[in-house]
């Protein structure tokens, strides 16, 4: 009798501890896949949204609500061909059975994968993508990056505070160009301000000379410009400088994706004094940034932190905090219930999604290029707090 308490006793250990193995084993993988340019010339964006995805990780440990994460990487080069985008957004869904989809560096993009999201019940988390509506083609997107209204209201509030009257407007001829141009124009002139002009450029390689003459020979006191980071702000800031509009008295304002840290120093001096505003800055002072700055340049010496990446960082961060509420399920519905109203303390400061729309909320701030310690930096002098996407009002 003892014998076989003793013996079911053991047994039942031993069938216990077979059980919680067989779970551990039986926790499938999180897979996520990032849809992103990683070639191209938006390949800056994929390099570095995947550089803040993994530095979470790196942080953090790979292994979430039981799960261990499993990354798939499709490169959508250029970026710009919704049709390419969604293709492999497909294929990560039928063939990788990925239970996220994520990335997203322009808007055709994330425009092209909403239906694919909303048909596979997929969550898709944008960690780029900033044309307003972005959020409105599927219920089952959140973005962890910006929207171009939300950050060009506050440099069109400052420029009308700040002496300035009339302004020409330059914007990329899609999307985000369309909002920004849109929001400057509603914020300037409520406040007061004239618009000069305005022109659209092409998204992929402008030549900027026409409309810099354009804009010389109309004398505004400053010109707006809205172009997606990378080769063409390095392209207008040659020819700004080129051109002798500096010279001229012609000020130049921005969004932030103008002076963006991956590309501050490829401008050079031409970017120092150059007002914009934006979400994040590498020069951002908050204990959150100096860990996020500290451990970026351990792992990436030969880069430096951008918006990109702490979208992909934050990304990140949210696919983490929705597992630890449900408990490790990703299913659609469930993973945007628990996202809805989360917070939390970003290195580019506090940031909360918008239970209404999915859409991120956060203090935008007014900065000035300013070299600091040699290094050309994006100094914040401002800010707008809890600032939600005014294109949606
Ligand atoms: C976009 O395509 O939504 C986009 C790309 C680059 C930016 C901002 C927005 O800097």
């Amino acid at each position: 009798m003892q014998l076989t308490k003793i013996l079911s006793a053991g047994a039942l250990a031993l069938a216990t501890a077979a059980f919680a193995i067989t779970a551990a084993q039986a926790a499938e993988p999180l897979k996520i896949g990032l849809v992103l340019p990683m070639t191209g010339p938006f390949a800056a964006y994929g390099k570095q949204i995947e550089h803040g995805v993994k530095l979470y990780l790196e942080k953090n440990g790979d292994t979430i609500a039981g799960r261990k994460v499993q990354l798939i990487v499709k490169d959508d080069a250029p970026g710009t061909a919704g049709d390419v985008s969604k293709r492999l957004a497909q294929e990560l869904v039928v063939k990788d059975n990925v239970d996220i989809l994520a990335g997203f560096g322009l808007t055709p993009s994330a425009f092209a994968v909403a239906p694919v999201a909303t048909e596979a019940k997929k969550p898709m988390i944008v960690m780029n993508a900033a044309t307003s509506a972005v959020t409105t083609k599927s219920n089952y997107i959140v973005r962890t990056s910006m929207t171009l209204p939300q950050i060009t209201a506050p440099v069109a509030s400052w420029a009308a505070k700040n002496g300035i009257k009339t302004v020409f407007t330059v914007v990329a001829d899609y999307g985000p160009g369309h909002d920004s141009e849109g929001q400057f124009k509603k914020t300037f002139t409520a406040a007061g301000g004239t618009i000069a002009g305005e022109v659209r450029v092409p998204v992929r390689n402008p030549d900027f000379a026409p409309y810099l003459q354009k804009v010389k020979d109309t004398k505004p006191d400053a010109v707006f410009l809205f172009v997606p980071a990378g080769e063409a702000g390095i392209a207008f800031m040659k020819g700004f400088q080129e051109r002798g509009l500096a010279a001229a008295g012609i000020k130049l304002i921005a969004t932030g994706d103008l002076t963006d840290e991956d590309v501050l120093d490829a401008i050079g001096d031409p970017s120092l004094g150059v007002i914009n505003s934006f979400h994040y800055a590498e020069a951002h002072k908050s204990p959150e940034n100096q860990t996020y700055v500290a451990a970026y340049a351990k792992a990436y010496p030969k880069d430096r932190p951008n918006f990109m990446s702490v979208g992909g960082y934050d990304g990140m961060h949210l696919i983490a905090e929705v597992l630890k509420k449900t408990g490790g399920d990703a299913s659609g519905d469930k993973f945007i219930e628990a996202a809805k109203g989360m917070k939390w303390m970003s290195p580019r400061g506090p940031v909360s999604i918008d239970p209404a729309t999915r859409d991120i909320v956060q203090t935008v701030y007014i900065r000035k290029v300013t070299k600091v310690g040699g290094k050309l930096q994006n100094v914040e002098f401002d800010q707008v707090n809890d600032f939600k996407d005014p294109g949606k009002q």
